[in-house]
């Protein structure tokens, strides 16, 4: 696997590569999840490039970029051992070098709901790191999970509204044995708070309304930012401690 760390390196290898690219986008501290978006993309495509970039302008807490997980060193042989071709890995001046100047505003029915409303400015950060991923690696495809189904929904409309030519493939969310969906904030759990986070999927799919399931997770001990429904899918986001989880489940009650 190579591994890229310049814009100008990608562009110079990108002009030489021949067959499909698919494309996954990650902030690193890979996990099983992200493990079967590249397996898919591997399967899919002749060449498949990853990228790890904690992309600070995502972040409304500053204490949650500081604190995200960095195993850079596991990321790398386990991307090695799966059969990656490519990691790009920049850094902040070099994808940013007009230090955030220039933006992707965003206005559409999933911008300012549910992560828009409580994480303020998340979707404008997210879009606008995936919109220069999305134009430096000219992509077949390219994966992202349905955990973070806003974000999917965002990118793909934003896909379409600039035409870009990336087809942007939904994965299913990964679970642990409890059900709880895979993501790199679940390492900061203990065992004990692991289990008790296993109620709030289980809470979603159930029959209960929402005003029933936030009661039900606050007696639980979470903290509960919103339960909602959206286009026939359950939304929540909670949090214990100070981590924060968010899922989805698909609706049709
Ligand atoms: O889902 C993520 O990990 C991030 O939002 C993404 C898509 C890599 C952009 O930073």
């Amino acid at each position: 696997m190579q591994v890229i760390k310049s814009v100008s390196k990608l562009q110079e290898i990108r002009k030489n590569i021949q067959g499909n690219i698919g494309f996954v986008p990650t902030m690193g501290n890979l996990h099983l999840g992200h493990v079967s978006l590249i397996k898919q993309s591997l399967q899919e495509n002749e060449v498949t490039i990853i990228s790890i970039f904690i992309n600070q302008t995502q972040f409304d807490k500053k204490d949650d970029f500081i604190n995200y997980p960095v195993t850079i060193k596991d990321d790398i042989a386990l991307l090695e051992n799966l059969g990656v071709n490519y990691l790009f890995m920049p850094e902040y001046q070099e994808i940013y070098p007009d230090d955030y100047q220039f933006q992707i505003a965003n206005y559409s029915q999933y911008s300012h709901v549910m992560e828009g409303k409580f994480r303020k400015n998340h979707f404008v950060g997210m879009l606008t790191i995936v919109m220069k991923l999305l134009l430096l690696i000219k992509a077949n495809r390219a994966y992202f999970g349905e955990k973070d189904f806003q974000q999917l929904q965002l990118i793909k409309e934003m896909v379409g509204a600039f035409f870009i030519d990336t087809q942007i493939i939904a994965c299913e969310t990964i679970k642990d044995k409890n059900g709880l969906a895979l993501s790199s904030r679940n390492n900061r759990l203990t065992e004990m708070q692991l289990n008790q986070a296993a109620i709030f999927p289980n809470l979603l799919r159930s029959d209960k309304n929402n005003e029933e399931v936030m009661e039900e997770l606050k007696k639980s001990g979470f903290m509960v930012d919103y339960v909602e429904i959206y286009d026939n899918r359950r939304f929540g986001a909670v949090k214990i401690g100070n981590v924060r989880l968010i899922d989805n489940v698909s609706y049709n009650k």
